[in-house]
């Protein structure tokens, strides 16, 4: 049976953005949070290095602007990077309010810093190095107990409901249908406010770091319902994944190398220096490439992440959760160098919004991984992602508190329309157009571009779409099927997005375009159907 749900505001995502977001509304509403499987699936915990932060006394908020600024590549936009960066020290205390276990220093109260790429100081705040698990598991544990916040599993968002007032032709975001995976049915969830916080999209790659979540369900659900989407070129790969036939995407945190880890070729040489002058830490962008130049250079399958020249001691009180997952697989990281590949990572791009997290549409917005804020441009710092999921969830939270009381209820939604759909026969559709997408999406849209590469892509893209679109329209929904439409979409923005950029800036690489142009612009796609018609979010 189709049911109705109605909530003040609708947080679809219960990673650490949509969680904090919803302990910080709680107090004056009444919240939804829809996780398409279990509470704790999501990028938020697997996250291992930690959270950049400004809390040491010789470190400023001018060093961390400016550090991330160099890392963006010239296109972070410099507003959004301040506001970021000044509210890191107040995200943390939140946290740490929470209930959060960071490490300490050996024998003291003081919090241990760690080091990653492109960090001029030592500014990680971590729980070993298994950050996204502590974060996740004391905003869980904090959301769970809440008498104000009902945790809707297994229940994936697929379309947004618009709605326009009677007398106005200007559409605002009234709630989601969403599959429960359990009844098999779609209901209708309604609410003044909608919060996308969806993660990212590194699922359309066919080596990824990320669980399965991350489809890019929140940027399609967006564009589809007419809000704008920049920046979606730049996909970070992180550097350094276990590169094992029977591990299935595990991260070797980048601390490791800010601990000193070197990589090595096969025949144990170091490389990195010759590619930059800061070496293993250079930004994630520069070492990913420079890994993918060597190993088609020399034709080998990995490169060698080495911290054995470590005490044993030490690498095990700081990475306890990567060498007991390495040992599963026979490596010793106190004695063997670690076999690595670069992986995708991190969605740069996203939905368009303002400080406070809004989109095009009104009453819509976004937060997390999922949203475009202008903080990353061309490239990511390492551990500047959980801060800015922090920080624009409580701008976010701030801000829908504050106009609730004027939002007028929206009015009664129909049901999902299944009248003209039957039961799928032919589910090996869906697995395969999965395989090929993601595939496809290694091999033309990966680390280093061609504009030859990118047309195959525009032309496979087209035909997954339309082949999707039949079946779609077709065959009863299911989490699969939603996915894949999602990924697709994200596919096609992505290519479009490349296609568009004619210079190599961050983590766009281009061989027909290797130069940096003079002039940094942000990729901004407009959809048809743009929502905001004549009002403008700031981008
Ligand atoms: P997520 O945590 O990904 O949560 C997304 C949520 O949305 C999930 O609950 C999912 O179920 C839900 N969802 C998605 N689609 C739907 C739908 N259609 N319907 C209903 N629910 C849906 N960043 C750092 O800053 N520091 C780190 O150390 C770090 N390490 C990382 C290590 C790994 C292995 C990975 C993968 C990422 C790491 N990152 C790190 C990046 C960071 O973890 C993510 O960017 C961040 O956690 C994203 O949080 P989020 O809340 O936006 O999304
Ligand atoms: C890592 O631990 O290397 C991941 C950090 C990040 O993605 O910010």
């Amino acid at each position: 049976m189709n049911r109705h749900f109605d909530h003040d505001v609708l947080i679809i995502g219960s990673g650490a953005a949509g969680l904090t977001l919803a302990l910080s509304l709680a107090k004056s509403a009444k919240v939804a949070v829809l996780s398409k499987s279990a509470v704790n699936t999501g990028s938020t915990w697997f996250a291992q290095g930690g959270i950049a932060a400004v809390l040491d006394d010789e470190d400023s908020i001018e060093a961390h602007v400016a550090d991330t600024l160099v890392a963006g590549s010239g296109l972070c936009h410099e507003d959004a990077v301040r506001f970021t960066v000044e509210r890191s020290k107040s995200a943390i205390k939140w946290l740490i309010h929470q209930g959060v276990d960071f490490t300490r220093e050996q024998n003291s109260d003081d919090y241990h810093l760690t080091q990653e790429g492109g960090h001029s100081h030592r500014r990680i705040i971590h729980s070993a190095d298994a950050t996204g698990k502590a974060v996740h598991s004391t905003l869980i544990e904090q959301v769970q107990h809440h008498p104000s916040i009902e945790i809707f599993e297994h229940h994936v968002a697929l379309n947004l409901i618009t709605q326009a007032d009677a007398g106005s032709r200007k559409l605002r975001c009234t709630g989601a249908y969403a599959l429960n995976r359990a009844d098999d049915h779609v209901h209708v969830f309604q609410a003044k406010t909608v919060v996308l916080a969806t993660g990212g999209a590194s699922k359309v790659y066919l080596y990824t770091s990320n669980p399965d979540s991350a489809s890019g369900d929140g940027i399609a659900m967006a564009w589809r319902a007419g809000c704008r989407v920049a920046n979606m070129e730049f996909n970070q790969f992180h550097p350094t994944c276990l590169y094992h036939p029977k591990a299935k995407s595990f991260l070797m945190t980048e601390a490791l190398r800010g601990e000193g880890a070197y990589l090595r070729l096969p025949d144990g040489t170091r490389f990195m220096p010759k590619f930059d002058e800061r070496a293993e830490l250079a930004p994630r962008d520069i070492v990913a490439r420079a890994i993918d130049h060597e190993i088609k250079r020399l034709g080998c399958d990995c490169v060698y992440l080495d911290i054995s020249h470590k005490s044993p001691e030490f690498i095990t009180e700081h990475f306890p959760t990567v060498k007991a997952r390495c040992l599963e697989f026979g490596i010793d990281i106190t004695r063997d160098p670690i076999p690595v590949v670069p992986a995708a990572h991190y969605t740069c791009g996203g939905i368009v919004v303002d400080n406070n997290g809004q989109t095009d549409l009104e009453n819509l917005y976004a937060i997390g991984e999922t949203s475009f804020t202008g903080l990353h441009g061309a490239n990511r710092m390492a551990s500047n992602s959980l801060l800015e999921c922090i920080v624009y969830a409580q701008s976010a939270a701030e801000h829908i508190a504050s106009r609730l009381a004027n939002v007028p209820a929206p009015q009664v939604s129909p049901n999902w329309d299944e009248s003209r759909v039957t039961n799928s026969d032919e589910d090996v559709v869906i697995s395969h157009n999965w395989d090929e997408l993601r595939r496809f999406m290694w091999d033309y849209v990966g680390i280093v571009r061609t504009h030859k590469r990118l047309e195959r892509a525009t032309h496979r893209i087209k035909l997954l779409q339309k082949e999707i679109a039949e079946y779609y329209s077709n065959y009863k929904v299911s989490g699969d099927l939603i996915e894949l439409r999602n990924l697709a979409t994200v596919a096609e923005l992505i290519i479009r997005s490349a296609m568009e950029r004619k210079e190599s800036r961050g983590l766009h690489y281009s061989l027909d375009h290797p130069d940096m142009s003079a002039i940094a612009r942000d990729t901004i796609l407009v959809p048809t159907n743009f929502a905001a018609q004549d009002i403008i979010v700031s981008a």
